[in-house]
């Protein structure tokens, strides 16, 4: 049976203009030698200043923003509005962790930043997951669920389904330590599950897993039933670790 992917690539603070121009025009080259697959989608997130020079490099890799503010203008110091990346990206990273654990993000900003997004017609990919501490009290549900149900509060249905989840426990982010295929799946599952309650249509919608993803486990994660993809942070800064990690789901897409 067929199966969609989303490979995404978050640089973090990561790469000055030319290093994105560079590696994005060596990914191209890359991607390029594989057939067209519709069912594989490639994004990346650059840093905001890259995203300018790397419009247009490759007709086969999307790209996303990071973050964004939910105001379209104001004094906001250091912001970046939705209107300010126009037609710059297809996505928008929002409530990743790091926004959430350095930069104090509530729930309450990133639903505001969820349907800012929206309302531009970016596709938000809503980050959450459990910290160490809350799996190991056995409260890895609680915390997903209580997060899905503030960061998508007053969304409609049709607005619910275009929203991309990344399920990137914090303890398996640049620790070298990736939750197992099997931990990962039970969690999917249980987003697809409170998402099912909420809007009724659970196949729909794409849910990635994030957090030491490497070309070394990312066949196994991705062929469990309900990851759609990946969102990758240090391996997606190397060329050849990313496009193996593309390979992968290649190989999945209609394995
Ligand atoms: P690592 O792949 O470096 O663990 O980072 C994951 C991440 O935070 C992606 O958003």
């Amino acid at each position: 049976m067929e199966k969609e992917y989303i490979i995404a690539g978050n640089w973090k603070m990561f790469k000055t203009v030319e290093e994105s121009v560079d590696f994005l025009k060596a990914l191209n080259e890359k991607i390029n030698t594989l057939p067209q697959d519709d069912a594989v989608e490639i994004l990346v997130f650059p840093p905001f200043t890259s995203l300018y020079a790397v419009k247009g490099i490759s007709s086969r890799i999307k790209t996303g923003a990071q973050n964004l503010h939910f105001e379209e203008n104001g004094a906001f110091t250091g912001e970046i509005s939705p209107l300010m990346l126009g037609n710059l990206v297809d996505y928008v990273l929002i409530g990743h962790s790091e926004r959430r654990e350095i930069f104090k993000e509530k729930d309450e900003d990133i639903n505001k930043k969820v349907k800012t997004a929206l309302k531009h017609g970016f596709t938000p990919v809503l980050c959450i997951g459990e910290s160490l501490e809350e799996r190991e009290a056995g409260k890895t549900f609680s915390k997903v669920e209580d997060q899905l149900g503030k960061d998508l509060e007053g969304l409609n249905l049709v607005e619910i389904e275009k929203v991309v989840i990344a399920y990137e426990p914090i303890w398996a982010i640049g620790t070298g330590k990736n939750a197992t295929p099997e931990q990962a799946q039970e969690v999917h599952e249980f987003i697809r599950e409170i998402l099912q309650k909420k809007i009724g249509s659970p196949e729909t919608t794409r849910i990635l897993y994030g957090g030491s993803v490497k070309p070394a486990n990312s066949y196994d994660l991705l062929r469990q039933k309900d990851i759609n993809g990946v969102l990758v942070g240090g391996a997606s800064l190397k060329v050849d670790d990313f496009f193996g990690i593309i390979q992968d789901s290649y190989k999945l897409a209609n394995g």
